[in-house]
């Protein structure tokens, strides 16, 4: 079943940028020579960005003038950027800038991604809204080798311990991955794993 990710990279102290809205420090760091990136966004059938994030992948790539960096990356899959201003288009992107109740849009994705997953690209705040309304299915994690102390949160809404259940572990350079089942799928799974230790004595 399609699922929608927030997949991202993260300091260890939870912070996706720094306080100046950079990446820099994300850049020093070893990535190995797999491409986690590349696997998962095979999956992907339509994506979502906040404002800043759009901002900040329009400067570090040079979209405006070198468009093609984001057909390299993303193809034609459609991305929806959330915003309440006129923020310039990338030339020949399949992008649809739009503003209000991210349960709408993420109808209109689902339908868009044709039975693949929904990534949500960030940041926080424009994540934070789909977990509002218990709409994450995922979180993968990139955890950097960077202790920041301060910056732009991974989210900023509180996800309580009950609502997330670890599913997977990978080292790849520098980073540890981490792969949690949100919500629903994380209630669900608590409750077998309690359901088997009942009926198994063993497992007690
Ligand atoms: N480490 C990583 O891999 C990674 C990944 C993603 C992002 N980041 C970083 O995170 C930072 C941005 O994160 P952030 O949490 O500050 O911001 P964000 O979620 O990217 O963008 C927030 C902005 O999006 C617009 N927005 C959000 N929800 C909306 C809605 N429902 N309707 C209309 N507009 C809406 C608003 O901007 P306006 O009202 O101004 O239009 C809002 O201020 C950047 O520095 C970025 O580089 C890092």
């Amino acid at each position: 079943m399609a699922k929608t990710q927030y997949y991202t990279a993260t300091s260890i102290d939870g912070f996706t940028a720094d306080k100046s809205n950079s990446l820099d420090w994300l850049f020093e760091v070893d990535e190995g020579t797999e491409n986690p990136f590349g696997e998962f966004f095979e999956g992907v059938g339509a994506f979502a960005m906040g404002a800043r994030t759009y901002e900040w992948v329009l400067e570090n790539d040079n979209l405006l003038d070198e468009p093609q960096n984001w057909h390299d990356m993303y193809g034609d899959v459609p991305c929806w950027v959330f915003t309440h201003r006129d923020l310039p288009p990338v030339e020949d992107a399949n992008i649809f800038m739009i503003s209000g109740d991210v349960r709408r849009v993420h109808e209109a994705m689902l339908v868009a991604a044709q039975g693949r997953n929904v990534w949500l690209a960030g940041g926080g705040d424009l994540v934070s809204q789909f977990v509002a309304h218990d709409l994450l299915d995922e979180i993968i994690l990139g955890i950097a080798p960077a202790i920041l102390g301060d910056g732009i949160p991974l989210l900023r809404r509180r996800v309580p311990v009950d609502d997330l259940i670890l599913t997977g572990v990978r080292e790849v350079g520098q980073f540890a991955y981490l792969t949690y089942a949100v919500g629903d799928v994380a209630r669900i799974g608590r409750h077998l794993a309690a359901e088997a230790v009942t009926r198994i004595p063993s497992l007690r």
